[in-house]
């Protein structure tokens, strides 16, 4: 791999960017200045310095984000802020797009990655990666709703899987946990037992929990270990 190519996919530096802080002598491998930045490394064996700090290669990113109200979970849209309107100019030179939707008013955990095909995976119907929600409802749920809920309901033409739901004392409150993710599926599972939802926050991810550390918009990277759990799922 290119060294500009490197850099510019670990997010140091763009590809013109590197260009110049090669000629500047800015960047070593294995200890020796590079004065181009188009000589090919070994990603995964050769030393890459920049500045004098090593730059080692992760071929994927993957962040969680603390997803606030307002924003949109795709890559770009002409009237609304989305998800990646929230990263630094680091991460958004990655490629990165968010691993399933939230609306637009719901809150909590996305994860943002570029690994295309784990992503697809995580997502996929067959893989049934659990997802669970902090939600409040105008209504307080009767036990039967939380029957028909946890059975499966008609949301218009589709009949839901089985789900899982803890409710507070008020009825009113609860955690649903689902293995699916059709368009507005909880707030259509809600209509369907004549409720509606007035709150929704994903606090999990297949393996991976909300950190309650992240306030609304903040995000971080997934650590090792994280990373690991949620590739593990698939
Ligand atoms: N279900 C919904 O209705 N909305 C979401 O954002 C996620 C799940």
């Amino acid at each position: 791999m290119r060294v500009d190519k490197f850099l510019s996919e670990m997010g140091k530096a763009s590809r013109t960017e590197s260009a110049k802080l090669a000629k500047s002598g800015k960047i070593t491998v294995n200890g020796v200045i590079i004065k181009k930045a188009d000589i090919h490394i070994d990603p995964y064996n050769d030393e890459v310095k920049l500045l004098g700090q090593v730059v080692s290669y992760k071929k994927y990113t993957y962040i969680m984000m603390n997803k606030p109200e307002g924003y949109v979970s795709a890559t770009e849209d002409g009237r609304e802020k989305t998800v990646l309107d929230l990263l630094n100019d680091e991460e958004r030179k990655k490629d990165l797009f968010p691993c399933g939707r939230l609306d637009k008013n719901t809150l909590g955990l996305i994860i943002l990655t570029n690994d295309g095909e784990s992503a697809h995976k995580l997502l996929s119907p067959k893989k049934h990666v659990s997802k669970s929600y902090r939600f409040k409802s105008k209504l307080p749920l009767t036990d039967d709703d939380v029957d028909s809920l946890e059975k499966g309901v008609d949301i218009v033409g589709y009949l839901t899987k089985p789900c899982k739901i803890q409710l507070d004392e008020s009825r009113t409150e609860g955690i649903i946990t689902i293995t699916e993710g059709k368009y507005h599926q909880i707030k259509r599972m809600l209509e369907a037992v004549d409720n509606k939802i007035t709150y929704l926050e994903r606090i999990t991810f297949g393996n991976i929990k909300l950190d309650k550390d992240l306030e609304r918009g903040e995000w971080r990277h997934l650590t090792n270990e994280e990373e690991a759990s949620l590739l593990s799922d698939i």
